[in-house]
């Protein structure tokens, strides 16, 4: 026990120090993040916990400090009172246990009897290779120190090894959770356990799975999934691994989206309609919800996708890749996720420059709208032909309103080639983009449509350029953020 506890510790000081010796080129890094969350070094992938707690909001994330790939995954941590500004904690969790020796992997977090509950994935790799895969928990009592209780749940029979990201909630007087997996013959699923005491966890059965309920193939593992109720209905979202591009949908290398329908807790079985992508862009992937203290549903995401173009980032060179999105407001509406960022975002604008345009086969630069940090909100008045808004000639979106398409296009950080993410919409009236020195988020017609993406342009290029190729009008109101 106490060399364990030994090892945790090392983990955690080796951490700090890898901190501090790349602090600087870290911050040296013109594409770091200003308002999102990214690893204070290394690599950071999955939001892990995301909680509010005596109301101070927690997000964890997947971390390896010691380079900028995967590896043995830590829990690294930020709080904060107000979604918006952050702290950095102290490191919650070190894989430095037999169970979880290469790698704290993704997993939630609960409020139960005076603590805060951490429910994770121990990842366990023999010297062959062979996967070994525990569902463990940690406690604290003051949300910053985490102290480990080990091992709660084994893998199952019929079940491969890629058996893992816990979500845990409580329904009336049982606690749930759900796992992601896939079967022996290889096809992705969610998995449903209940429990009376956190400890015992009872095995019911497949939520819904890869050739189930009109969902045909889909997919050979399916990660991280989260399910709760919304407006009224129950949300499976989860990240399915191995779906064929088709059409506009399933571009990336991996995917997520979300089932609805209704969860019948006794059979453990929810019965759903077809799988929904929650975001057209080009880095989104494994997010996680929490229902806030206000009870709104609350949704962070991973602004990366394992295996898509990692080795390519340049942020690299920095000593540090990926980061988290803004946080979303997550609504149920006529069938469908909407994701509106959340309003206390607000609290970043300054410096607000506000136009109203009428362009015909033309295009416009204020320069006063130039940037590199801002939020833009256009409201499209008229659209007859096509509009797009050219971001740092670097990226940019694209409506054509005969063609009905959405578009956002970017050139690529592996080949530079232009490359692109569309999906169909009738109509756009409002466009609100969150710009970052590195990422571009795109909430469309009130967060109905949301693209996600990095972007890397030239450093001192800042241009914002609108085109009209027919008749546009709008009104267009930009922020500076800080
Ligand atoms: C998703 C994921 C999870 C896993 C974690 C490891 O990106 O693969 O399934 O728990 O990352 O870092």
């Amino acid at each position: 026990m106490t060399m364990m506890l030994e090892r945790n510790e090392e983990l955690k000081e080796l951490a700090i120090k890898e901190m501090e010796a790349h602090r600087e080129t870290v911050e040296g890094d013109h594409y770091r993040s200003r308002y999102h969350l990214m690893p204070p070094v290394g690599l950071l992938n999955d939001p892990n916990g995301f909680i509010q707690w005596n109301g101070v909001y927690h997000v964890f994330f997947q971390w390896m400090p010691f380079s900028t790939e995967h590896g043995a995954k830590f829990w690294g941590h930020y709080t904060s009172t107000d979604l918006v500004h952050w702290e950095l904690a102290p490191t919650a969790l070190t894989p430095g246990d037999w169970y979880d020796k290469n790698g704290c992997y993704s997993g939630s977090a609960i409020s139960h009897k005076d603590k805060m509950l951490l429910f994770y994935t121990g990842n366990v790799k023999d010297e062959a290779g062979n996967r070994e895969t525990y569902q463990c928990l940690a406690e604290s009592t003051d949300g910053i120190h985490f102290d480990k209780k080990g091992v709660v749940l084994d893998l199952p029979e019929g079940y491969t090894a890629h058996f893992r990201d816990p979500k845990v909630w409580q329904h009336l007087d049982k606690w749930y959770m759900v796992i992601g997996t896939q079967n022996l013959a290889e096809e992705g699923r969610v998995v449903l356990f209940q429990s009376s005491d956190l400890k015992n966890w009872e095995l019911k059965g497949d939520v819904t799975a890869s050739g189930h309920q009109g969902l045909g193939s889909f997919g050979y593992m399916w990660e991280c999934p989260d399910l709760f109720e919304l407006d009224g209905t129950d949300v499976l979202l989860f990240s399915p691994q191995g779906l064929e591009p088709e059409g506009d949908l399933y571009q990336n290398v991996h995917q997520t989206g979300y089932l609805t329908g209704q969860l019948d807790y006794e059979d453990g079985k929810l019965s759903h309609g077809s799988f929904r992508e929650l975001d057209r862009g080009f880095e989104f992937y494994a997010p996680q919800t929490t229902l806030d203290e206000n009870g709104r549903r609350l949704l962070i995401g991973w602004m990366g996708v394992p295996e898509q173009g990692e080795d390519y980032h340049p942020t690299r060179e920095h000593k540090w890749i990926h980061m988290l999105t803004i946080p979303r407001e997550l609504h149920y509406v006529n069938d469908k996720l909407i994701q509106r960022p959340v309003p206390e975002l607000e609290a970043l604008r300054h410096e607000r420059v506000e136009k109203t345009a009428s362009l015909s086969n033309e295009k416009i630069e204020w320069t006063e709208m130039n940037g590199t940090v801002y939020e833009l909100l256009l409201q499209l008045r008229k659209v007859d032909g096509s509009f797009s808004i050219h971001f740092r000639n670097h990226a940019s979106m694209i409506f054509d309103s005969e063609e009905q398409k959405l578009t956002f296009k970017r050139m690529s950080f592996i080949d530079g080639n232009e490359e692109s993410r569309s999906c169909s919409i009738a109509e756009v009236s409002e466009l609100r983009f969150y710009v970052d020195a590195s990422s571009i988020e795109v909430f469309v017609n009130g967060g109905e449509e949301v693209f996600t993406s990095r972007t890397f342009p030239s450093e001192n290029e800042e241009s914002l350029v609108f085109k009209a190729v027919g008749e546009v009008q709008f009104e267009a109101i930009k922020w500076n953020l800080k």
